[in-house]
């Protein structure tokens, strides 16, 4: 993978001599460059298409993913760009530019830069948006609100001790200090002022969903005529004797992920939780030398999401690289310099770092009189009340017939993009969830949502880091896995989407 923000070299032909007409095969992309950057020709339908060719999530390479329902798809983490106006879907939160293309004596040519079609959609503008949280669903309605014309106030409310973040790198290049702290940023409180959005670092106490009102902390009082809820999940801490010692974290905010790096240099690491948080920190810890230990009372590490036979797999990766698990145990107690398991092992530790989960944060929803049942439940277009919408790991949605909360980075950028639309009245289309994990030299992608499978089929070699996973429940294919085939993700997806259930058995089969 090129590091974060790193940009497609320049290869291909140069498209501002154009290039031969017929070479330009219908949902092929093709890579090529005019005026000194990188561009992707894209031929769908009737139509002609082109776009930046760096994905503005981490910097993919948007030539090498699909071509589906009118967007490119990246195949790093799954970002799509319509291909009409650019515009992102998460985990990008910016959009890619768009250039002129021209027919001319049977050659193709990229001319400069437009600003893509504009929506014909009536846009409703409502004169005040609030939202609470500046996570990676608030930050995500923020920005598509402004992209997509809104004119009237938006204000986020935080409660985060720094800047917005990019969480998933708390626990991976961040963690592993191999990554500036610049890239763990998401957006500046200042980006976001140059937007109009006004970043206010005071939490929200109180919602009156009648009066349309948010109290904060301070006593200030925030009128709204659309509200979004997005405030998150915070890491859970074990009552265990010893918990409140200062050399044990959890992980969920920047500040954790530094105090983590700083005690790493100090001794043996306990890690406890054999969550992918919990691994993706062993992962990390391990590049700074640290001496790991992963403790969980389960025999498989990640055995109920992905299966036994993926759970070795990943065992067998952090064990190369030095990290020694106690599985089938649980912590009772914590000293200063050791973590004591049930059955009497005392292991050394001078840092431990608890991954045992997450709850969502639906206090204020559920003071609010919001619906509650595990999470704030939302309808469709993510609506809780009149002038409410709740988005990421906190909302309840329905998808496919089921209600699911989902703990993942692209579901809640997406669900904020997709609030930031529906408040402008606008509809969108069904998403369909995708997380990714990082484990040393292996990135899984995971493409659905099982709840629960019967049936885990696998394809490829694990070993060879080239394989795909089915999960199925009844039969049917609830979601699938893939390490190192990041194509056939897109593919399934993109069948998934569609609701095209020939397209993905043929995807994965
Ligand atoms: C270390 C780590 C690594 C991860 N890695 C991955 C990964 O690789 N792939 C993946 O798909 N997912 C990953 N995740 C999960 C992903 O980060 C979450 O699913 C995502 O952040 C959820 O977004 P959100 O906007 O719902 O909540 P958050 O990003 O948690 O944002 C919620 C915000 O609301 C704020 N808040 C809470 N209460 C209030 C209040 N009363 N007033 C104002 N603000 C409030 C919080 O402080 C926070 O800033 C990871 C999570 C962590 C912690
Ligand atoms: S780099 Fe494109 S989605 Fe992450």
């Amino acid at each position: 993978m090129l590091p974060m923000g790193s940009t497609a070299e320049l290869s291909g032909p140069d498209l501002s001599a154009g290039i031969a007409d017929a070479d330009l095969l219908e949902g092929t992309p093709l890579l090529g460059h005019a005026g000194g950057e990188a561009i992707v020709l894209v031929r769908d339908g009737g139509n002609i298409h082109a776009l930046g060719a760096t994905c503005t999530h981490y910097g993919g390479p948007l030539a090498e993913g699909i071509v589906s329902g009118g967007s490119i798809r990246c195949p790093w983490h799954h970002a799509c760009f319509d291909l009409a106006t650019g515009t992102a879907h998460g985990p990008a939160l910016a959009p890619v530019a768009c250039y002129d293309v021209a027919l001319e004596g049977g050659k193709l040519r990229v001319g400069g830069r437009n600003k893509g079609e504009v929506s014909a959609a009536a846009v409703l503008s409502p004169a005040s948006v609030v939202i609470i949280g500046a996570g990676a669903a608030g930050i995500a309605c923020a920005e598509t609100l402004r992209q997509e014309g809104h004119k009237g106030a938006i204000t986020i409310v935080s409660a985060e001790g720094s800047d917005p973040v990019d969480r998933p790198n708390l626990s991976k290049d961040f963690l592993a200090g191999t990554a500036p702290e610049e890239w763990a940023y998401l957006r500046t409180a200042d980006a976001l002022a140059g937007i109009g959005v006004d970043l206010v670092v005071d939490p929200a106490t109180a919602i009156d969903p009648k009066e349309r009102t948010v109290t904060l902390r301070s006593g200030r009082e925030l009128s709204y005529d659309a509200v979004l809820l997005a405030t998150g999940a915070e890491a859970i801490r074990l009552p265990l004797e010893g918990a409140d010692l200062p050399h044990i974290h959890t992980l969920r905010t920047l500040s954790d992920s530094k105090a983590i790096a700083a005690q790493a240099k100090n001794g043996p690491v306990v890690i406890i939780g054999a969550s992918f948080i919990g691994l993706e920190a062993a992962a990390a810890l391990r590049v700074r030398g640290a001496g790991v230990t992963v403790v969980g009372p389960e025999t498989v590490p990640l055995e109920r999401v992905l299966g036994a036979d993926v759970g070795t797999f990943i065992r067998s990766v952090h064990e190369d690289k030095g990290v020694k698990f106690k599985l089938g145990r649980k912590p009772v107690k914590i000293t200063p310099d050791a973590v004591i398991l049930d059955d009497g092992t005392s292991l050394p530790a001078a840092l431990v770092v608890m991954g045992v989960g997450v709850k969502p944060r639906t206090d204020l929803a559920a003071a609010a009189g919001l619906p509650i049942d595990r999470g704030v439940l939302v309808d469709a277009q993510l609506r809780a009340a009149p002038g409410v919408w709740a988005a990421g790991d906190i909302a309840r949605f329905p998808w496919y017939g089921e209600l699911v909360r989902i703990e993942h980075w692209q579901v809640a950028v997406r669900h904020g993009q997709a609030v930031a639309r529906s408040i402008l009245g606008r509809v969108g289309r069904p998403d369909v969830p995708f997380f990714w994990s990082q484990h040393h030299d292996v990135t899984l992608g995971y493409v659905g949502h099982a709840e629960a499978f019967d049936k885990a089929e696998i394809h490829g070699e694990l070993s060879m880091r080239d394989a795909h996973v089915v999960y199925r429940q009844d039969a049917t294919i609830k979601a699938v896995m893939t390490i190192g085939r990041d194509k056939l993700a897109l593919e399934v997806e993109a069948a998934m989407e569609r609701g095209d259930i020939a397209a993905l058995s043929a995807a994965v089969a």
